[in-house]
């Protein structure tokens, strides 16, 4: 794999540049480092009208042989996962590559037992524990398409999901430690299963000794459900484009859509990305902070590091337990080399001071990672200096779900730094900015639409059951071009800085929201009739929600506070606590145009506090709304 690795700018320019002259012998390059059970016919057929693209036509492999098998040869007592309990004294877990290979062949195994085959779905809601890393690759063993939907998110939330993947069986746990909290999840997942019919199974880890009621004839504890089950599972031979997994994320419209990832291209791009973003070295300990529940988690917790024979960590806390140098000192414990975090989490530590910081030496990192969301100068500036000492590269992965992998981002301390500015794309990656029109914008210091005008390994497939969701959403508003739904500029060195997005996502705290999903959401409350809900920016979660809310009848101050209360529990049962707004305000109506179209461009304003120049209100439908809506803004 060390192959792949690019060591200088030069060799990045020249890779770079073969990679966009001939992009197949350039990914076939890379692909040849892999283990294959067949070899491709053809490295890529695309059209992004449809959208139809295979990467590795006609090859078969299992991403797991990749993961584990291909490593335990030639480093099968290297610790392969490092697992950090949320309680500080608790016992820390790891497991080597051989004794993750047995892991996940017994438990590949007990699904097999548990009636799944190759193509069924199953869903994980899971603890950030190492039976969720060993859940998701028990099931690319096998074959059967992992849906991990994060432990945030309510019954309903997760009922939709189980039932728009119709998974067949579900794998979750009793209940998850975060910080001082215990939630419960089993319980969760009773909810979710009154309204949904396809699930035959549910395998429960006892994480915290609960006791939950269980089912007969369809619960099962997963302690139980492993004994006596073999260590030995031959991987199920996938084609390159079978489906790997499907996660689900949220566009402008409101229900979310399931993204769907396959074998082949899903897996040479994770390992190329990670191996060259964070110029992994042999005995490096790389640290990723998000959940699994997430893309990022599925990258470069699970798929990328192992896939390139890394130690990777794993942590079932939060930054501010038990107290704000949890990071740091988990740094300092592992001797973590590489480290990812999200601005928001930097932010919030920021705030508790320099002190957490530094107490601890910092001395092992190498590399520091921001990914998620824009990351303002002053958190960049206080990141590279109070957590890399001044020394260590920052490099700010601009990527989505949909992309599988980081797309934009420095590599390592090889590529320019520049402060808010992700920097250059990696190899393989050809992105554009287009004005309104849809023509290509050359030059330096120029903002537009960013798109991507060809394929590369780890694209989005299809939409879950969808495909014209799919089409719809990503490739047909600039024809040939997949469109990311992020604005985006590019200096004179080519380097790009993202800024944010451009249609209707909300991104709070690095988290993906619709704003018509949190206005469903609010419009279930019998209190509502209808609501617009906008992004404003906010200091710690880059983003926070501002809901603009009409209700039945005219709310008195006096019982403000209690409708809020049930418009947030409401928002609570839909999604999860996760989209709850920070600001609701009561409003007799919504400034709309004369066709009944709300205007966005309007409230946001308001919501960013900026009412100096609204524009034109004169052709809203009622132009008074405004003045109201002015004057009582929170
Ligand atoms: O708006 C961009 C923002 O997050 C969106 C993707 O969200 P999600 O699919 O949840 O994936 C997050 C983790 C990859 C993008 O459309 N975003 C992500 N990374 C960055 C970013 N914005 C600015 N800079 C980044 N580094």
């Amino acid at each position: 794999m060390n192959k792949l690795q690019i060591r200088t700018l030069e060799q990045y320019y020249e890779k770079y540049a073969q990679s966009v002259s001939d992009p197949e012998a350039f990914w076939e390059d890379v692909a040849n480092e892999f283990r294959w059970m067949k070899r491709w016919d053809k490295v890529l057929e695309w059209n992004f009208t449809e959208p139809s693209i295979r990467w590795f036509k006609g090859a078969t492999l299992n991403i797991t042989e990749n993961m584990l098998d291909r490593h335990v040869s030639i480093r099968g007592d290297k610790q392969a996962l490092i697992w950090e309990p949320n309680d500080p004294h608790g016992k820390t877990v790891s497991y080597s590559y051989s004794e993750l290979l047995d892991a996940v062949c017994v438990f590949a195994n007990t699904l097999k037992s548990q009636g799944v085959k190759k193509g069924d779905r199953v869903c994980i809601y899971m603890p950030m524990i190492p039976e969720l890393a060993i859940a998701v690759m028990a099931c690319a063993r096998i074959g059967a398409i992992h849906s991990v939907v994060f432990a945030g998110f309510s019954a309903n939330a997760l009922a939709d999901r189980i039932e728009d993947a119709q998974a067949k069986l579900i794998i979750t746990a009793d209940g998850l430690n975060r910080g001082a909290k215990q939630i419960p999840l089993k319980r969760v997942v009773d909810e979710a299963l009154e309204h949904v019919s396809c699930v035959e199974r549910v395998i429960v880890f006892d994480c915290l000794g609960w006791q939950p009621a269980m089912k007969t004839g369809r619960d099962i504890w997963w302690q139980d459900a492993v004994e006596g089950e073999s260590k030995v599972c031959e991987a199920e031979p996938m084609d390159a484009e079978d489906p790997l997994f499907i996660l689900y994320t949220s566009g402008s419209t409101g229900k979310p859509k399931g993204v769907v990832h396959t074998c082949g291209g899903y897996m040479v791009y994770t390992a190329y990305s990670f191996l060259n973003v964070y110029q992994y070295e042999e005995k490096d300990v790389f640290w990723c902070t998000a959940d699994i529940g997430w893309i990022t988690g599925h990258s470069y917790i699970v798929y990328g590091p192992l896939l390139c024979g890394a130690t990777t960590v794993m942590f079932e806390g939060i930054p501010t337990y038990p107290d704000a140098g949890r990071f740091w000192e988990v740094i300092d414990k592992y001797g973590v080399n590489q480290f990812l975090t999200a601005p928001t989490a930097i932010r919030s530590l920021m705030a508790f001071g320099e002190d957490h910081v530094l107490s601890y030496s910092l001395n092992s990192l190498k590399i520091i990672g921001t990914v998620g969301e824009p990351i303002n100068e002053e958190a960049w500036n206080w990141y590279h200096l109070h957590v890399g000492k001044g020394r260590c590269p920052v490099v700010d992965n601009w990527w989505q779900t949909e992309t599988g992998g980081i797309m934009i981002s420095g590599i390592g301390d090889i590529s320019p730094l520049k402060p808010t500015f992700a920097g250059y794309p990696l190899p393989g990656i050809q992105p554009v900015l287009l004005n309104q029109e849809g023509r290509e914008i050359e030059g330096a210091d120029e903002e537009g639409y960013l798109c991507v005008k060809f394929p590369w390994p780890s694209i989005l497939r299809t939409t879950y059951g969808d495909h014209e969701r799919c089409r719809v959403t990503y490739f047909s508003h600039y024809d040939g071009y997949y469109f990311t739904g992020d604005g985006a500029k590019r200096d004179e060195n080519g380097m790009y800085r993202i800024i944010g997005r451009v249609d209707d996502v909300i991104n709070v705290s690095g988290h993906r929201f619709g704003t018509a999903e949190i206005e469903n959401a609010i419009n279930m409350s019998n209190l509502v009739i209808e609501s617009a809900v906008v992004g404003y920016p906010h200091p710690v979660k880059g983003q926070s929600i501002y809901a603009f809310v009409v209700c039945e009848q005219e709310v008195p101050e006096d019982k403000q506070i209690q409708a809020r209360g049930e418009i947030v529990e409401t928002v609570v049962a839909e999604i999860g606590k996760i989209a709850v707004p920070e600001k609701i305000q009561f409003v007799s109506g919504l400034p709309k145009t004369r066709s009944g179209k709300i205007m966005r461009r309007i409230l946001r304003k308001i919501a960013e506090g900026d009412t100096s120049n609204l524009g034109d209100t004169s052709t809203l439908l009622d132009p008074f709304v405004v003045d109201e809506i002015v004057e009582n803004a929170l």
